[in-house]
């Protein structure tokens, strides 16, 4: 089978040669198109592709159309938001995740970017610590819970609420669970986001929640910019002089965010949460695995659409 690794922000280089690795090894082929310029590039890639790897790629109607011998797309990481499941769907084609794989790496820069902004923005001016301060983790999944495990070293105290997870779940882990996210943004002085972009969650992140935080509240954005309603964080922040947003996923209105609160925000310029090489490693080779599974035994755990 042909499997092609299709990245515009590349695996780094040992992760590629163990997905290399796995792929050979199970009898496949490996094609490897990184940093391309241009859609009509992937379009050309996947057209013999029977299986694909890809991590924040866009994977739309038009891309599995071309792809005329695909069966099976894994997303290397969590969020999956970038394919288009029903067209996958439609086309018979298996989509999965590679679920906790990437979940240290992005815990870890919620928390160098959390520093960032508590010592202002390393402007050489006093700053706070973290340590005694609230965190709130807005949603509990495998992120939310390295950042709690994290948090504890940094003498935090830990909040949390997630629509979904348990109570106890989350007790367990010596957190605090909140009923609702307006609790946890009336309550914590940090509040790091870890939902996912769903019809749901899009434009949830408003006015009214963030205004809930006390003076001097920091929003961390690791997740995805689709949550954010962007036009109405500019006002509040307008308003709200006291408050700080960090995001690792640049804003449309990133020019607007530069220019209104400088010294009060920051974004990365690409999406940096799991690239390290040890996230890519990770999710680079259980996706690899998974596919050479798929081939294998038609093993569809990880499975994210619907039959
Ligand atoms: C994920 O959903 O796994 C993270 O957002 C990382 O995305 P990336 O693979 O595009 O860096």
């Amino acid at each position: 089978m042909k499997v092609l690794v299709a990245t515009d922000k590349p695996f780094a280089k040992i992760a590629v040669d163990g997905i290399r690795k796995e792929i050979e090894t199970a009898g496949h082929e490996l094609t490897l198109l990184e940093k391309y310029s241009s859609k009509a590039e992937l379009l050309e890639a996947v057209k013999d592709a029977n299986a694909i790897i890809i991590r924040s790629d866009i994977i739309d109607a038009e891309v599995l159309d071309a792809a005329k011998v695909l069966k099976i797309v894994v997303r290397a990481g969590a969020g999956y938001d970038n394919v288009d499941l029903e067209a996958a769907t439609a086309h018979g084609i298996c989509v999965m995740n590679t679920p906790g794989q990437n979940s240290n790496a992005v815990a870890e820069l919620a928390f160098g970017m959390m520093v960032m902004a508590v010592r202002n923005f390393y402007n050489g001016t006093s700053g706070i610590e973290l340590k005694g301060r609230k965190l709130g983790i807005h949603a509990y999944g495998n992120v939310g819970r390295n950042v709690a495990r994290i948090a504890k070293g940094f003498g935090m105290e830990v909040y949390a609420f997630d629509a979904f997870c348990p109570k106890d779940v989350i007790e367990k882990d010596g957190v605090i669970a909140l009923a609702s996210a307006d609790e946890l943004y009336s309550k914590c002085d940090v509040v790091s986001l870890h939902i996912p972009a769903t019809a749901e969650t899009k434009n949830s992140i408003n006015f009214g929640l963030v205004n809930k935080m006390p003076k001097g509240g920091i929003l961390v954005n690791t997740a995805r910019k689709e949550v954010i309603n962007e036009a109405e964080l500019i006002e509040l922040m307008e308003e709200r002089t006291d408050l700080k947003y960090v995001t690792d996923i640049m804003p449309a209105a990133n020019d607007d965010f530069s220019t209104k609160f400088s010294g009060r925000y920051f974004s990365t310029p690409k999406k940096m949460g799991a690239q390290t090489a040890e996230a890519n490693i990770n999710a680079g080779i259980a996706a690899a695995k998974q596919i050479a599974g798929f081939f294998k035994d038609g093993c569809e755990k990880y499975r994210v659409n619907k039959k």
